[in-house]
């Protein structure tokens, strides 16, 4: 068998900065490479930067930029974004690094030598945005782009053309042959229908920009984007080199790991040109879904795009992966919202795995000392479990290779809801009365422990850190990993005697209401509002004035009795004392804020909270976690207005 894995993202323009799509690729691609891994693959993971074009030299412009300054600017987001993430390539290629631009060139030259690229004249309807030409019958009334719907221009210029005809039957009986060659199969009959519409021959140069890489006996054309950055896949291996062993090592890719937006240019420019080249084609080109954002397409006119540094600094990097790839089916579509988000690691994580967790291992705790007790004889419930186990890492295993990610996802709680039904029906804690009993209560929780074990290997490649926290609340440390697969489907491994580490709840609970009101209005789309109004909405400076914020300064504070939210505040406001009610006591004892200046809404219409009044409010940031009230400075008398 073959033990190496090579998969790749696309590479991702830096004409705009990283959003959740760009996030989604990556993290599926990062969970598949730690999978393999984990079963003692020799992996290598790809991602980087489309930094050529005229997109990227116009958006450059716009900002008064050289292209390469913006690029090296948005691959900055890009390097911090995956370090934030612990995203695992063992590469990142830009298509300005010189070893790139190199193999473009000696595709380019070795293409044409043989005859397979030839001089020629292009004329089409071209839509500068999607850097796409299209033919009469491709665009209907308007001429308008299929893609982006824009209106495109007539034009005609020199370019050179890839016979990509040549290749089209060879194409065909490779896709036939190689059920796995286009997944999912939806997207492998689409790309099939396509090249039995007949391909024509490709233009791949382009003389009407210049940013990008010239062909180099005839510099004026720059080589079409498309074929710039396809060809990263093999020049990030060091191809065309010999010397450099990766390439011979890892091609063909087992994945490239795309969105079902550029499945055409995979599937179709590139593996003709793979065939012209004689190289082998990869084993897998998997194009999965679209997200939108609360029901509509992200776009930065509607201001709904979700960055990927807020939402994983408020929700934390894993229950963030998790949610990505567990809510939709790998492969279609998905939509993103802050609700189903919230209920998510709640109902799953919180709920059903964290409790499981906590609940088991308190048991360890409470009656083996913290302690993983030997098991006595198994009975017929606990070999259940242990087949369970077994059967399921066989499937999660199928699933994992597939690329059906939330199915491998939903394998695995499985267990996690078997096994909290086991204790249920076990009741280790009715066992503990009865000192007589203590044999078959060390095996149900031995069998519960272990099976937490084989819950932490699972959860290794989706949530690695949450993976390693458990490992340590079993009292194990490092990181699973397995000679193969099969060595993962083993149970029964952990061993008894040792003792549990720290035990702590692996995912705290979210307070929906707490957190949907801390999300700024921007990024909390409701479906609808946004299509008319835009992003940044300016108010008025007299709108502003109408609200008065002063300085109020504390002169007592008592918890609203009943309430666990609730503080009731007397505030001096420079002409008498008020009282303001603010649900800050969940981050503030009264004695923290009794002698402090804080900002206070003067002019807010009174309203009655939990039966007492208030008049007025404080000023607070959440963070999703707690409250950081406004404090001012001691010396600012109270009453003073802020502005
Ligand atoms: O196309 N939902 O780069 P790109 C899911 N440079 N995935 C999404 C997404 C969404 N809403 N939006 C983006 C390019 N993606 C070329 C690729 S490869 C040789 C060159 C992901 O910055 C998805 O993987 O437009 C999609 O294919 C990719 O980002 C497009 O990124
Ligand atoms: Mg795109």
């Amino acid at each position: 068998m073959n033990r190496r894995f090579y998969i790749t993202t696309p590479i991702y323009y830096v004409n705009d900065v990283p959003h959740i799509g760009h996030m989604y690729t990556t993290i599926a691609a990062d969970t598949m490479a730690r999978f393999k891994r984990m079963c003692g693959y020799d992996v290598y993971f790809l991602t980087g930067t489309d930094e050529h074009g005229q997109k990227i030299e116009q958006a450059a412009a716009e900002k008064g930029l050289k292209p390469k300054e913006l690029a090296d600017q948005v691959v900055d987001r890009y390097y911090k974004l995956w370090g934030k993430l612990g995203i695992q390539n063992d590469s990142f290629i830009r298509t300005t690094d010189n070893r790139h631009y190199a193999a473009v060139q000696n595709v380019f030259e070795t293409l044409k030598k043989q005859g397979d690229i030839y001089a020629g004249e292009y004329e089409g309807l071209y839509c500068t945005p999607c850097e796409a030409f299209w033919t009469e019958s491709q665009l209907g009334d308007g001429q308008l782009c299929p893609d982006c719907g824009r209106p495109t221009v007539r034009m005609k210029e020199p370019s050179y053309f890839f016979r990509m005809s040549k290749y089209q039957d060879m194409l065909l009986e490779h896709i036939e042959k190689n059920p796995n060659f286009i997944r999912p199969e939806s997207r492998r009959n689409e790309a099939l229908a396509f090249i039995k519409e007949g391909l024509k021959d490709l233009s791949v140069s382009r003389v009407n920009f210049s940013w990008g890489i010239p062909v180099k006996d005839d510099p004026e054309h720059i080589v079409y984007v498309w074929v710039d950055a396809l060809v990263n896949y093999i020049s990030a291996l060091g191809y065309p080199s010999d010397e450099d062993s990766l390439f011979k090592k890892y091609w063909p890719a087992n994945f490239h790991l795309v969105g079902k937006d550029i499945l055409r240019f995979h599937t179709v420019y590139w593996s003709t040109i793979l065939l012209a080249l004689g190289l082998e084609l990869p084993r897998s080109v998997f194009a999965h879904g679209w997200w939108t954002v609360e029901g509509q397409k992200m776009s930065k006119t509607l201001g709904n795009v979700v960055d990927p540094f807020y939402l994983t600094d408020k929700f934390g990097i894993e229950p963030v992966r998790y949610f990505l790839l567990r809510e939709v089916t790998f492969g279609l579509d998905g939509d993103f919202s802050y609700k189903a988000l919230i209920h998510r690691i709640n109902s799953d994580l919180a709920n059903d795995f964290g409790n499981l967790v906590t609940r088991s291992l308190g048991m360890v705790e409470k009656y083996f000392d913290g302690v993983i007790p030997a098991p006595d004889i198994f009975n017929g419930d606990d070999v259940r479990i242990h087949t369970l186990i077994a059967e399921t890492a066989a499937q999660y295993v199928r699933f994992v290779d597939e690329m059906s990610l939330n199915r491998a996802l939903l394998a695995v709680w499985d267990i996690v809801g078997a096994l909290n039904k086991y204790i249920d029906e076990m009741q280790p804690w009715s066992l503990a009365k009865n000192p007589t009993l203590k044999g078959r209560l060390s095996s149900v929780l031995y069998t519960v422990s272990d099976g937490l074990l084989s819950l932490s290997n699972f959860i290794t490649p989706f949530m690695p850190e949450t993976a390693v926290k458990l490992r340590k609340q079993l009292g194990m440390d490092g990181t699973a990993s397995f000679k193969d697969e099969e060595e993962l489907g083993v149970t029964r491994v952990l061993k008894p005697g040792g003792k549990l580490g720290a035990v702590s709840a692996l995912f705290p609970r979210l307070d929906e209401k707490d957190i949907m009101s801390s999300i700024h209005d921007s990024v909390k789309v409701s479906a609808g509002s946004l299509k008319t109004q835009p992003a940044a909405e300016f108010i008025e400076y007299k709108d502003f004035e109408k609200v008065t914020v002063i300085a109020g300064h504390i002169e007592g504070a008592v918890n609203v009795p009943d309430s666990e939210k609730l503080l009731k505040l007397s505030v001096n406001d420079g002409k008498g004392v008020r009282t303001i009610v603010a649900g800050i006591a969940k981050s503030y004892t009264p004695e923290e804020l009794i002698g402090k200046k804080i900002a206070v809404v003067e002019n807010l219409k009174p309203a009655k909270l939990m039966g007492v009044e208030s008049r007025g409010m404080a000023l607070a940031a959440f963070d999703g976690q707690r409250h950081h009230v406004l404090f001012l400075p001691d010396s600012v008398p109270a009453g003073t207005r802020i502005k």
